[in-house]
């Protein structure tokens, strides 16, 4: 059991194999339509989402629980009241837990600290989107007989804006994978070798002995400079496509977080092909996601 879900960095390993199996006995039995019958989920998003926004709402609804969609356009937000006053004031309500996404990292994790409720980070900034790398792991756990370690996960792209690759980075060795970010140098710095992974630029050299490659959607709205040559030439070097794929070994994996720009970090027919995992990785969502509303304590 855990108090928050706030970083996957912030987990130990049984935490996050608690999680992973409380998912798997769900996605087997079912979800208990009672476990969270009775309490309120709150989604305080400040940033668009489709998946996780809405695989939260089933995940909740699924336990029984009742699910609050707070939108920011109606909401007193607009009026300047704060993240930290939404929270306090919705709390008083009798709120069992608030899953947030905001654009400053640390938001949810400053929630927590002032407010006596469960909190899931369901994204925050450049921070952290640990719900997208636990449904990652498990949809590779399935995949691979249960065990991710001695597995190598290629993560290729926007590295740099990746709250996705940052979570995946941590949960992946934490289950005893390897890691190797590729992209533009502007995007996929060397810096993050101090974190463990391998970091190389050449997409193809990149390629050759992994068992999974986990395309990253690229971050238009967080580039504030010009840091890819243009979308052509981004395409052209990173970007996954049939002539890429046939050189990856038989059965290697193809994901992506979502949303994709077609085309750009990855072709429609590399998308839509076999070995692709998108659609799993999204409905595994709904049991992972189940699985952390349950382990809140
Ligand atoms: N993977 C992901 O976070 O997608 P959404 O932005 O649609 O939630």
């Amino acid at each position: 059991m855990i108090p928050h879900l706030l970083s996957i960095r912030e987990l130990s390993q049984g935490d996050v194999l608690d999680i992973l199996g409380r998912a798997c006995r769900l996605k087997r039995e079912g979800a208990p339509c009672t476990a969270l019958a009775g309490k309120v989920v709150v989604k305080l998003f400040y940033e668009p989402s489709t998946r996780t926004s809405c695989s939260f709402e089933v995940a909740a609804a699924g336990l029984g629980a009742h699910v609050l969609n707070w939108n920011i356009a109606n909401s007193s937000s607009i009026k300047g009241e704060s993240l930290l006053d939404t929270a306090r004031n919705l709390a008083a309500m009798g709120v069992f837990a608030f899953v947030i996404r905001h654009p400053n990292a640390g938001a949810p994790a400053r929630v927590a600290k002032h407010i006596g409720c469960a909190v899931v980070n369901a994204g925050d900034g450049r921070h952290e989107h640990p719900s997208q790398a636990l449904l990652d792991a498990f949809t590779l756990m399935e995949k691979w007989g249960g065990e991710l370690r001695g597995r190598r996960v290629l993560i290729v792209g926007d590295i740099l804006h990746s709250r996705v690759a940052r979570s995946n980075l941590y949960c992946l060795q934490l289950l005893g994978a390897k890691v190797r970010f590729c992209g533009p140098p502007t995007l996929a710095p060397k810096a993050f070798e101090a974190l463990g992974a391998e970091v190389c630029f050449d997409l193809d050299e990149a390629l050759k002995d992994v068992d999974a490659v986990m395309m990253l959607r690229l971050q238009k709205e967080r580039q504030q400079e010009a840091l890819i040559p243009s979308a052509q030439e981004y395409q052209r070097r990173w970007g996954l496509d049939l002539r890429r794929m046939s050189k990856l070994k038989e059965g290697t994996f193809v994901m992506h977080p979502g949303p994709v720009n077609r085309g750009l970090e990855i072709a429609s027919e590399v998308m839509d092909g076999p070995y692709n995992l998108i659609l799993e990785q999204v409905a595994n969502g709904v049991v992972v996601r189940q699985a952390i509303l349950e382990s809140l304590q």
